[in-house]
């Protein structure tokens, strides 16, 4: 059971207190009947929890996935700068939503946002080593000398020894499949920069075994599907 203020401040996108002042004045109900107790205790998932007379869309977990596009930072919020959380569409939106792990703010692709600190801590844990999978767009050629220097685990110039990462060159030798399982500030670029190579576009193309769904456009949001949920969760035990 949860408190009403708990599931109206939620599942209505309002903060706890004026969940609160809703509900004194009446505007939320509970399997038709006005309540005005603040701390009346509901069931989420069998009653009916209304506000303004509208039926609340309660999970206690949700589960996005957004093809970041460039331009836009991974925060929760920003005074200046339009962040992640400001594209998620109304009906989405959730006060207690952050991002799982960070995208620059030049990379686009795929990005996991829930509320949910669990799930984020576990992906995010070194120790469980969750692929990360980006397409690369390089100022110059990459040699295939470089393959087993990623396989082997790099140091970065500031000392930081990396884990085993995977390189794939592509036909053109500029643009190539790169696989971390870390997430180092500027990792990738780092790397790369190792061998005078600069990064001109950084895409994520896959996270967690889930690769980027075509059909999700750049800027676009949606919730993750029980199918998608699932290869996520499979692959924190793969990789355990
Ligand atoms: N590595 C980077 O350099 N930038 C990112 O956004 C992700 C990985």
């Amino acid at each position: 059971m949860e408190r009403l203020d708990k599931i109206i401040s939620t599942g209505g996108g309002v903060s706890r207190s004026d969940a609160r002042k809703l509900i004194l004045k009446g505007k939320a109900s509970v399997n038709g009947e006005t309540i005005r107790d603040i701390a009346f205790k509901v069931e989420p998932k069998t009653d009916e929890i209304c506000l303004f007379g509208e039926a609340i869309n309660y999970k206690k977990h949700l589960y996005l996935i957004m093809n970041k596009p460039k331009g836009v930072l991974t925060a929760t919020e920003d005074k200046n700068k339009q962040t992640v959380i400001d594209l998620i569409p109304d009906e989405l939106r959730r006060r207690d939503l952050f991002p799982v792990g960070r995208l620059d703010k030049d990379t686009t692709g795929l990005l996991i946002i829930t509320n949910d600190g669990d799930f984020a801590h576990k992906l995010l844990s070194p120790n469980n080593k969750i692929p990360k999978k980006y397409f690369v767009t390089l100022d110059g050629d990459v040699g295939e000398e470089l393959i087993p220097k990623f396989k082997e685990g790099l140091t970065l110039a500031d000392g930081t020894e990396l884990s085993s990462a995977t390189l794939e060159i592509l036909k053109d030798k500029h643009t190539a499949f790169v696989t971390i399982t870390e997430g180092k500030y500027h990792q990738i670029k780092r790397m790369f920069g190792i061998f005078d190579l600069g990064v001109n576009e950084l895409k994520r193309v896959s996270f967690a075994g889930l690769e980027l769904p075509e059909a999700l456009l750049e800027g676009e949001v949606r919730e993750l599907t029980v199918n998608e949920l699932e290869c996520i969760n499979n692959a924190k035990i793969m990789t355990k």
